[in-house]
């Protein structure tokens, strides 16, 4: 049983990851703490919930986190995922309650209460760093950070230099990089090849379920910008790749590396500067994932969805 915390920013692509961690019998979701991203904090902590209902556990407890970056404006991105975050289905008001703990404490509570945690993180790293900064003794007791972030051969999805998740928080992600914890990184490099084409998405529909028809409708929306953006077949599911690393990690391949965050230019703001080449000397800090088997990540989604209502 793999122990883990989410951490996210729902998002279409966080809500396929958070229902796939549901699904799955191997992974006990501990809690799922909502930062600001994708959309304001008010809307990301309230994604959280209707998802947990969607897949009929209301019991998950969710609790809402920082409301900004550490030291930037907030940068959302509603011209990907819609006004409310999830376009793409109906959407209701959930009735299970926020927690009113605030989501960093409820972090640092968890892990240094609990041991072997995995931090599964979807969003900018806001809330970890805040964690880190707070609670330095918590670094030693995390068992792994699996993210979304990042890109090197990609080039960056909200700058030319950055991915959105790093950019909005590169503070924070400078702090999460430096704490020495086992990190794996999901960056675009990986997640532009785990295209949601139109006989994948179809697979969604074609379940007869609730989860999978709300899959399918969410994906539609989603995928409209990124196919028009990319020219490709599909748009890339990103942040789904987290769980389905803790599930399946052979179907993934990378390097450890070393990556530092772009802070002081602003052209370059939210950078990865990964060393793919081991051309600096510096010491690894993180396992990179360059490559996936997408037919083998579809199949685990679609399989594992099956579970759900
Ligand atoms: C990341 O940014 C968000 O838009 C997605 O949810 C994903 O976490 C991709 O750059
Ligand atoms: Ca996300």
């Amino acid at each position: 049983m793999q122990k883990i915390i989410i951490d996210t920013d729902p998002g279409q692509d966080d809500a396929v990851a958070i229902l796939l961690a549901l699904a799955a019998p191997e992974i006990k979701v501990l809690g799922i703490t909502a930062v600001a991203g994708n959309v304001p904090l008010a809307l990301t902590e309230k994604n959280a919930r209707i998802i947990c209902e969607l897949a009929g556990r209301p019991d998950i407890k969710v609790f809402a986190g920082a409301a900004r970056p550490m030291k930037r404006e907030l940068v959302t991105a509603e011209y990907v995922h819609g006004k409310t975050g999830l376009n793409g289905p109906e959407l209701w008001e959930p009735k299970m309650p926020l927690q009113p703990q605030h989501a960093v404490d409820f972090i640092i509570e968890t892990l240094r209460s609990t041991d072997d945690v995995i931090l599964c993180v979807l969003g900018p790293l806001t809330n970890i760093a805040m964690a880190l900064t707070k609670a330095p003794d918590i670094a030693v007791r995390i068992k792994q950070i699996v993210l979304m972030g990042g890109g090197c051969f990609e080039g960056g999805n909200t700058t030319p230099a950055a991915e959105f998740n790093i950019y909005v928080d590169p503070h924070a992600a400078k702090i999460v990089f430096a704490a020495g914890i086992d990190l794996v990184v999901m960056p675009l490099d990986v997640t532009h090849k785990a295209l949601a084409t139109r006989p994948r998405v179809a697979a969604f529909a074609g379940m007869g379920t609730k989860v999978g028809r709300f899959t399918a409708e969410m994906l539609d929306f989603f995928e409209r910008f990124d196919m028009a953006k990319y020219g490709s077949e599909g748009g890339p599911l990103h942040d789904p790749n987290v769980i389905a690393y803790l599930l399946a990690p052979e179907i993934y391949t990378g390097r450890d590396v070393n990556i530092e965050i772009e802070t002081a230019s602003e052209l370059t703001m939210g950078m990865t500067v990964v060393d793919w080449w081991g051309v600096t000397g510096r010491t690894p800090n993180a396992r990179y994932i360059r490559d996936l088997d997408s037919d083998a990540f579809f199949d685990l989604l679609v399989r594992r969805f099956k579970s759900l209502p």
